[in-house]
């Protein structure tokens, strides 16, 4: 059974009024238990307003949204419950900050779930673990934080939910190359050390090569393409024509395989790149 399945899902803001838009339509998609997804499409494709579906921040205007087998709308009484199960950080999670300190801005999500005291302290120094910040910060404003320190403490607040689902909104957007790599290790090694399914939209198909299982493809308000990431990469005239680039390293190893070097086809990171030309240069070829 599909942890998250989105049945005929379309969302309309200003429904009913001369100003509506449609930002998803008729979306249909089911995504198993564990899967790294990476969800890419143009800016207003309805990455976002997809996403706030999955915790019910946003309710459907036509079809269902199941989680976990359960049609999270149900019983609405239950969607507090939901917004346990999947943790959603929004695009620019810093701006939500505002307790006193980062220790209780970490612990907010854990206190609305009604843990004991212990339990939340366990979670908040777990979750702070889990996003390399300095325990010596929990004590601070978030207001004293650095930029990258910030938007760890935002994602730590929803870690710290222990969500069975993890979905970010563009985490990466906005930082430095060093900042990006190290908001993703620690994406995955939260997913590998939870098991949980995780959910990342981004506009770096570079962020995509390196650690989604699968990829999802927004264009114009629907779901066009949901495959594994080596299957989507492959339709890159496609991806083209919906604004989307194929990482540029795969477009620097195809440009040298159209000059004469043997590299195999469906090279999407730079490591991958240099295990294929380190051997060829060891050869001494051009
Ligand atoms: N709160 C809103 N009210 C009205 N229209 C919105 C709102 N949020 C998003 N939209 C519109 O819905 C479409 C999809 O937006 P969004 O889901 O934010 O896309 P993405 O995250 O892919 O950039 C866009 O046309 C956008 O202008
Ligand atoms: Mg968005």
């Amino acid at each position: 059974m599909p942890i998250i399945r989105l049945e005929n899902v379309t969302h309309n803001y200003g429904d009913k009024t001369p100003l509506c838009v449609s930002a998803i339509k008729n979306i249909n998609v089911a995504i198993e238990q564990g899967e790294l997804v990476g969800i890419i499409g143009h800016t207003g494709s309805g990455k976002s307003t997809l996403v706030q579906h999955l915790n019910g921040l946003l309710a459907p205007t036509e079809g269902k949204v199941w989680i976990d087998g359960e049609d999270i709308w149900k019983n609405k009484k239950n969607i507090k419950n939901i917004r346990f199960k999947v943790g959603l950080c929004f695009q620019y999670p810093e701006y939500q900050l505002f307790e006193e300190t980062v220790y209780q801005d970490i612990a907010f999500g854990p206190k609305n779930m009604k843990l004991s005291e212990e339990e939340i302290k366990q979670r908040v120094l777990e979750a702070a673990d889990f996003v390399g910040l300095d325990r010596a910060l929990l004590a601070k404003s978030p207001f004293d934080l650095s930029g990258g320190e910030k938007r760890r403490a935002a994602i730590a607040g929803v870690m710290a939910m222990k969500p069975k689902i993890l979905v970010l909104d563009e985490p990466t957007a906005g930082l430095d190359p060093q900042g990006r790599d190290s908001i993703l290790e620690m994406i995955l090694h939260y997913k590998k050390v939870t098991g949980a399914t995780v959910l990342l939209v981004t506009h770096s198909m570079e962020d995509v090569a390196r650690v989604a299982t699968r990829v999802l493809v927004m264009n114009r308000a629907q779901v066009v393409m949901y495959d594994t990431v080596k299957n989507v990469f492959a339709h890159s005239e496609e991806l083209e024509n919906m604004g989307l680039a194929v990482p540029q390293i795969t477009r620097i190893c195809r440009e040298l395989n159209r000059r004469g070097l043997a590299l195999e086809e469906g090279i999407y990171t730079v490591g991958d790149a240099c295990a294929a030309l380190l051997p060829l240069l060891k050869k001494g070829v051009g």
